[in-house]
Order: structure tokens, then C-alpha cells, then sequence
């Protein structure tokens, strides 16, 4: 088994297709738009669909990514010569060159350690421009994703863009930590139409609305908004999201 699909093109494809008509994307052009950015560096940016999106919409787009096989489907997709795209992490964006920096995608979750996200945070702070925003979701850990990330619960069959059909599933393997804060590892199956199987194992974060609190105070960012759905409906018991919006103190 591979360890990481995003250095795999054969499942980086499959992401893709599965990335078609996102609802996150217009809530985060209208948070764009509405702190005044004029750079916004898309962190995580994975096959470029939002970087694509904010460049053709005049944004001064980055695209900032440590994946290979991902950046290779961005700089090929159409339009995908609009944005700048980095290959790398938060440490690679230039200081105090960004307005927004956004972590889509649940990109926020793929920092397991604390140290690790702890200096993430301390990059995109210095990334950005004084009174410049971070925004970023992260799935509200209370919702009991390790009963609904089975394989009854997430098949899905799509297109795939080289013809015929895909069909892709994930199922959790190990939760370590309590309901509020842990730590899951699942696998991500997928069929692909030649009757190839793929299996990738990923390991996600999911931290509670005080640890995101405390972390992000501590990178010296001030939280103006904490979502719990896409619709800027506040978080309640039965929201799935963490939606951040913080400012750089
Ligand atoms: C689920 S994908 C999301 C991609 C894209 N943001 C989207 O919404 O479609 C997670 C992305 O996070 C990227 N990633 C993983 N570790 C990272 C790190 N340390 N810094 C930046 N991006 C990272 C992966 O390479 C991958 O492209």
C-alpha cells in the first residue's frame, strides 16, 4: 500500500473528477472578496481548482503545495498558467506577501502533530501582511466521523476522466484519543475501470473548537469569526465544520 495518494497520479485523477461543483469555493471567493485581498495564497492547494478560480477573477493567486503529482494536474489544467504555484509548505511562501492565506479542503487536518501545526501557523503569520486573514476548516470532532466513515456510508461511483467508471470508498482503521480530539487513520479505496484496486492509508487531525481557539491565539492570530456550516450559521451540536476566519494580530 502506498502511503500517500497524493503522490499517486492514478488517485490525484480520481480527486480531481471528485472535486467538480464544491460548494466551499464561493464561500471562500466571497471571503476574498469581502477582506479586500488582493493576493491569496491557496495553501494545500492540491489539483489548483480555487487558485485557478481566484486568478480568473483577478485575485494575485499562489498555489502552495508539497505534492508533486498534485501540482502537475494544476499547472496543466486549463488556465492553470494564471496562478504562481510553489512547491512546498507554508515555509516557502514569501514574508509578508499575502492578504489571505487559505487552507481548503480540510488541509488544516493533515497537521497530526502539534509542533507541526503550531508551525504552520507561525509561517502563514509570517506570510502575511499586516491586519492579513487566515481562513480554514476543520471537521467538528464531536460528530462521530469513525461511525460514518464506513464503507456503507462513503462509496461513491464517478466518470473517470480516461473513460469508464471509478468507484471509491474509505474506511477507518485506528482512532486514538477522546471523542473531542484525536486522531484517525483510514484507508481510501478506489476501483479504478482497468480493475486496478488502490489502497491509500492517510492520517488526519481532528481538533476541538478550544484547541483551534488556543492554537491560532497563540500563533498571534485574532479570531473574527468561527463558523459551523457554509451558510455562516453558528456552530451548534450538530454542525460537521469548524470554519475559521482569523486575523493577524
Ligand atoms: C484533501 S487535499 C485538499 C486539496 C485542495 N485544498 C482542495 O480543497 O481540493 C489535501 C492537500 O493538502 C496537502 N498537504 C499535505 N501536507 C501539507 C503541508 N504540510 N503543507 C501544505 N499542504 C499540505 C496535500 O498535498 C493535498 O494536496
Amino acid at each position: 500500500m502506498s502511503s500517500l495518494w497524493t503522490e499517486d497520479p492514478r488517485a490525484v485523477a480520481t480527486y480531481d473528477t471528485e472535486c467538480a461543483g464544491r460548494h466551499d469555493h464561493d464561500f471562500y471567493l466571497a471571503l476574498a472578496a469581502e477582506v479586500r485581498a488582493r493576493t491569496v495564497v491557496d495553501l494545500g492547494c492540491g489539483t489548483g481548482v480555487f487558485a485557478v478560480d481566484l486568478a480568473r477573477r483577478g485575485f494575485q493567486a499562489v498555489g502552495v503545495d508539497p505534492a508533486a503529482a498534485m501540482l502537475d494536474v494544476a499547472r496543466t489544467r486549463e488556465d492553470g498558467d494564471l496562478p504562481t504555484w510553489i512547491h512546498g509548505t507554508a515555509a516557502d511562501i514569501p514574508s509578508g506577501s499575502a492578504d489571505l492565506v487559505v487552507m481548503m479542503g480540510h488541509v488544516a487536518q493533515y497537521f497530526v502533530e502539534d509542533q507541526a501545526w503550531a508551525t504552520t501557523l507561525a509561517q502563514v503569520h509570517r506570510a502575511l501582511a499586516d491586519g492579513g486573514h487566515l481562513a480554514f476548516e476543520s471537521r467538528q470532532p464531536d460528530r462521530d466521523w469513525p461511525a460514518r466513515w464506513t464503507r456503507e456510508h462513503t462509496e461513491i461511483t464517478h466518470e473517470h476522466p480516461d473513460g469508464g467508471v471509478f468507484t471509491a470508498w474509505g474506511e477507518i482503521v485506528e482512532v486514538v484519543g477522546t471523542p473531542s480530539s484525536f486522531v484517525e487513520t483510514h484507508v481510501g479505496h478506489t476501483d479504478l475501470p482497468d480493475g486496478t484496486h488502490l489502497e491509500h492509508a492517510e492520517t488526519l487531525r481532528f481538533r476541538s473548537e478550544d484547541e483551534i481557539r488556543t492554537s491560532l491565539h497563540e500563533a498571534g492570530f485574532a479570531v473574527e469569526n468561527l463558523w459551523g456550516d457554509w451558510d455562516r450559521s453558528p456552530v451548534t451540536a450538530t454542525s460537521d465544520e469548524l470554519i475559521v476566519l482569523a486575523r493577524r494580530r
